[in-house]
């Protein structure tokens, strides 16, 4: 039986489309269980709903984090969620449920952490001068945009860049290894020493 995913937003949901087309490619052998966003408008919630997801709110603003986060695990139970994949999620994980899931939480970041983490990643990288940027997968732990790294891709920063230029390229890069980093947690086939998460067999082109 295919792994159900959890997947939570808070905007555009393009990173969450991509896991979709992966899944209905039959590059990704899971199922979306439940789309979730803490914003109540979040235009990633219309689309996910045209195409058939179960796609629901969860308003957030003005509730405390751990309280928010109860809410939030009680719906992923109910759905019967085996991992939950952040996917443009604005909000920080409290403890509970980051315990909860235990290493069972994916995020994507775009850039290549461990530099820029947090807001506006792209603009950090430009700003600092960097040459090249680009995304990670990484397991989520207490700590921004911590965790073990799953997956990156490195994307050059270009002369003309602004950060809308530069974060669109970066963004085709998350669409194609978010999946495949989903795939291989989902086939547990790898180990984790101290931070590195090591595949059995090659995996990532
Ligand atoms: C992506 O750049 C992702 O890396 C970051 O937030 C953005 C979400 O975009 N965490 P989308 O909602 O998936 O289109």
């Amino acid at each position: 039986m295919s792994k159900r995913l959890g997947i939570l937003i808070s905007g555009r949901g393009s990173n969450f489309l991509a896991i979709a087309d992966a899944v209905a490619q039959h590059r990704l052998d899971a199922e979306i269980a439940v789309v979730i966003s803490n914003h109540p408008d979040a235009p990633g919630i219309a689309v996910g709903r045209e195409r058939g997801f179960q796609a629901i709110t969860l308003p957030s603003k003005g509730l405390d984090r751990e309280a928010y986060d109860c809410q939030m695990i009680e719906e992923l139970r109910k759905s019967n969620v085996d991992l939950v994949c952040l996917a443009g999620y604005m909000r920080i994980l409290s403890g509970h449920f980051i315990r909860e899931f235990h290493q069972r939480i994916l995020n994507i970041h775009p850039s290549l952490l461990p530099a820029f983490p947090g807001l506006d990643a792209q603009h950090q990288a430009l700003d600092h001068g960097a040459k090249f940027s680009g995304c990670t997968v990484h397991f989520v732990e207490e700590g921004l945009d911590s965790g073990p790294i799953i997956s990156q891709a490195v994307v050059p920063v270009l002369e003309d860049d602004t950060a809308e230029s530069l974060a669109a390229r970066i963004l085709k890069e998350e669409h194609r290894i978010y999946p495949e980093a989903i795939a291989l947690v989902l086939s547990g086939q790898y180990r984790i020493e101290g931070r590195r998460v090591i595949p059995f067999r090659k995996i990532f082109a």
